[in-house]
């Protein structure tokens, strides 16, 4: 378990965790699960389309429509989610220390001008599994709060090759991106965000 560059309220920050060719190599492995899953938008449970696309790999993926936000064993199209690939799980042994897997590999793909609004990842059985997220491709403003809704918060650019853990204390704390830089990694030749979150389901 390597020691995070930071910490900022209870998440560990390991700010260029991956190499430039780990990276290339993380998105040539996604490349093959959206292929099996293709990203899709979803609604929230208010409606309103978000402006992430997103699509996951694992037991369960995270789905939202107006019925709510759940995990569901297939993608919309009907299929099992494709397995998580082994270079995501090799992060998750690293940085958490468990040997358990995660359930949900979470793909979260940011375009222009997408964002993602203060939330807290509460859609999980057990609290004390962590969340492990890595993040790919342009900057992202990451926005952190408290466990609370609303009250101060810190920010932070997470840059490609970034990986955050969001456990302990800080499970519940709430986390949001405020906006992307779109274009500014060369990483993916389209531009772009991808973040992933490891979660522990069941
Ligand atoms: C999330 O909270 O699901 C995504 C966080 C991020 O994009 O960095
Ligand atoms: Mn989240």
């Amino acid at each position: 378990m390597p020691a995070p560059t930071l910490r900022l309220r209870g998440f560990d920050i390991h700010k260029g965790y991956l190499s430039a060719t780990d990276q290339q190599a993380l998105v040539e492995a996604l490349r093959g699960v959206l292929k099996a899953a293709p990203l899709f938008s979803p609604t929230t449970r208010f409606g309103k389309k978000m402006s992430v696309r997103m699509t996951s790999a694992g037991k369960y993926g995270w789905y939202s429509d107006g019925r709510g936000y759940r995990y569901e064993p297939r993608h919309p199209n009907g299929t099992p989610w494709p397995p998580i690939p082994e270079e995501v799980l090799a992060i998750w042994r690293d940085v958490t220390g468990h040997d358990r897997q995660p359930d949900c590999c979470l793909i979260n793909f940011y375009g222009e001008g997408a964002r993602m609004g203060m939330h807290q990842d509460r859609d999980e059985a057990d609290f004390t599994w962590p969340v492990l997220s890595v993040s790919l491709g342009d900057d992202g403003l990451f926005r952190i709060g408290n466990e609370e809704r609303g009250g101060k918060t810190e920010s932070i650019w997470l840059e490609s090759g970034d990986v955050v853990l969001m456990g302990g204390e800080a499970r519940l704390t709430h986390h949001g991106v405020d906006r992307i830089r779109f274009g500014s990694s060369r990483l993916m030749p389209k531009g772009g965000r991808i973040n992933l979150t490891c979660r522990v389901v069941d």
